[in-house]
């Protein structure tokens, strides 16, 4: 893993310690430790400033949520962590000011997404507890059943995601880069070192972006993703027919239920 992602997405390796290898860049920053493939330990997202962070934390104690104590060492002493209805530990903070290496192509970390099977649990917590906002809602003709959900956080699209499958794990995470270029010169990238893209290239209905993806060799998921759309604080959820048109609007789909 740590070779893969130095070689295929030009993140830079230091062991931090017995366990655990910090993957640096200047856009994108990963931490790995031993466990389980395709599980996560921890997804950070980082508050705007020191006022951000604090009018969050307010929010959530406001909000009875427990709140636990996680460090990182890629994050400011003030971070802290919530647990959210599947299990997943979210944690918020400040980045320190680590630039690493400039990466080989663009791509900032931009979201992760959870396959669920409590898609509307989860949506009402992230809804009413934590404040993000919907911006599309993939929904059966047939039974008025949500099967996706993409939540804001600030004007890009979704910073996170739910879908409707079988069984709750990580589904995927992905790199924003900047133009239809960049998809281009990752595929190739891509192509050097032998790694197969697995889905796309294709342009979500949800959300408008660009998208290939690939997987790591532990399996994970990860989208190169461009153009993803911008949406503004009181913008209404739009609704889109379960089907393959909100995930792919090129073509095929790949259906998590
Ligand atoms: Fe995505």
């Amino acid at each position: 893993m740590t070779r893969w992602y130095q070689n295929v997405m030009g993140l830079s390796p230091q062991i931090l310690a017995d366990n655990l290898v910090w993957l640096s860049g200047s856009q994108r920053n990963m931490l790995l430790t031993r466990g389980t493939p395709g599980t996560l330990r921890f997804a950070a997202f980082s508050a705007h400033d020191d006022k951000h962070l604090k009018n969050i934390k307010a929010h959530l104690i406001a909000q009875k949520l427990h709140l636990k104590k996680l460090s990182s060492p890629l994050f400011k002493n003030s971070c802290f962590a919530f647990v959210d209805p599947d299990g997943n530990n979210i944690l918020l903070g400040l980045p320190k000011s680590l630039r690493g290496k400039r990466e080989i192509l663009p791509g900032r970390l931009q979201h992760v997404v959870f396959a669920t099977n409590q898609l509307k649990r989860n949506v009402a917590f992230y809804t009413d507890t934590l404040g993000f906002k919907v911006s599309d809602i993939v929904r059966e003709d047939t039974t008025g059943e949500d099967t996706a959900c993409f939540l804001r956080s600030d004007k890009m699209h979704h910073s996170i995601a739910f879908f409707r499958a079988p069984k709750t794990k990580l589904d995927h995470f992905a790199n924003e880069a900047d133009c239809w270029n960049d998809i281009r010169d990752w595929g190739d990238h891509f192509a050097a070192n032998k790694v197969e893209i697995v889905w796309g290239a294709g342009r979500h209905g949800a959300g408008n972006n660009l998208f290939i993806f690939v997987r790591d060799p532990d399996g994970n998921s990860l989208e190169i993703s461009a153009e993803l759309e911008m949406f503004s604080y009181n913008q209404q959820p739009r609704i889109w027919s379960h089907g393959p048109r909100p995930l792919n609007l090129w073509g095929e789909a790949w259906m998590r239920s």
